[in-house]
């Protein structure tokens, strides 16, 4: 009898080994598996995902092992008929065991966050020829700015980088806390109201990007969007002097460009596209998440759809709040856009 039950206690010990040592393999083999990112575009973005990795090896194991327990300890110590009324044995504590429980886990704690820091440090290290764009946060938009040795700072809509060139973004809010986050970057620092937070990127791989808002900061959290374009240095510098004098560009470009039709379905690359908020027939969109514009902008005078455009809250429309629409486009739009922007609703709103 003694003999048998002893090794019935032995043979859960070995069980719950073999299972937990299947269960962590196969978790960890998923988690490695999974593309949990969207395809890295910043040289910051391996170590980060190494990092990631890391993190996969040492917390898989980790959680198959408490798993294990606590179902082996819900089924091996489950209540049986008749002892319902039946109090456990009185338990004292186990110095020994709780050391051990508690220094175990403060050993792996301080390890991984000693290798995150020396990741951060690493990848945060300031590196020559590197550019500055401000990034501005408020409800709903981002506005990048790009300082020059002289005058005014360019600003745009969509945030334009020249590849292989280190970039130092300084982050701002407006109003309430944003997050500003490149998923193919892989860094993401908030936007809070009174300071200004930083980080650093190499992007190293041509394309456009999605810019999203991380933090939940009103109505429009989720249309809080803009494009990261990583562009060759030619292109940037022709992007760029393009920004200094829109006018100067001349030509059939600069026709296409103040196009208010264009403007209006897919911004043109310079504003976010007015058709992915408002419904309006002459432009086919039929988005309604602000006000349906063929109604609100019916009869407005070119003043009217202007300050609409400008200053969106000065008057709103019945079922909307305030502060859904962003309030940059007096800065974002050149004035021969907003100019076509104003001649194009003027001439289709509500036709
Ligand atoms: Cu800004 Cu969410």
């Amino acid at each position: 009898m003694n003999e048998d039950s002893r090794r019935e206690d032995k043979i859960p010990v070995v069980q719950m080994l073999v299972v937990g040592f299947i269960a962590s393999a196969l978790g960890i083999a998923a988690g490695l598996a999974i593309e949990w990112f969207p395809e890295s575009a910043s040289t910051q973005a391996g170590p980060i995902d190494h990092l990631y990795d890391v993190l996969i090896w040492a917390s898989v194991p980790i959680f198959v092992l408490v798993t294990t327990v606590v179902l082996f300890s819900v089924m091996k110590f489950r209540m049986r008929p008749g002892e319902e009324n039946l109090d456990g044995p009185p338990i004292h504590g186990n110095t020994r065991l709780e050391v051990v429980w508690t220094a175990i886990p403060a050993i792996i704690l301080v390890v991984l966050c000693a290798y995150a820091w020396i990741v951060l440090v690493d990848i945060e290290e300031a590196k020559a020829n590197e550019m500055r764009v401000n990034v501005v946060g408020q409800q709903f938009a981002w506005t990048f700015e790009y300082p020059q040795a002289e005058g005014e700072p360019i600003k745009s809509n969509q945030l334009y980088l020249p590849n292989d060139r280190p970039v130092r973004f300084f982050v701002k809010a407006l109003d309430v806390i944003h997050d500003f986050w490149v998923p193919a970057f892989r860094m993401k620092v908030d936007a809070v109201p009174g300071i200004e937070t930083k980080y650093r990127i190499t992007p190293n791989r041509l394309g456009t990007y999605p810019v999203v808002c991380a933090e939940l900061c009103g109505l429009g959290h989720s249309v809080m969007r803009a494009t990261a374009r990583v562009v060759t240095p030619e292109d940037f510098e022709k992007w760029m002097a393009e920004q200094k004098a829109p006018a100067a560009a001349g030509g059939e470009g600069a026709a296409e460009e103040a196009d208010g039709k264009t403007l209006f379905t897919d911004g043109n690359g310079t504003a976010t596209a007015c058709g992915a908020c408002h419904t309006l027939a002459d432009a086919g969109t039929n988005s309604e998440t602000g006000p349906d514009l063929d109604e609100t902008l019916a009869g407005a005078d070119a003043a009217k759809i202007e300050e609409a455009i400008v200053e969106p809250d000065k008057e709103i429309a019945a079922g909307f709040q305030a502060g859904l629409m962003p309030k940059n486009y007096g800065d974002t739009l050149s004035d021969q856009e907003l100019e076509a922007l104003v001649k194009y609703l003027g001439e289709v709103a509500g036709k």
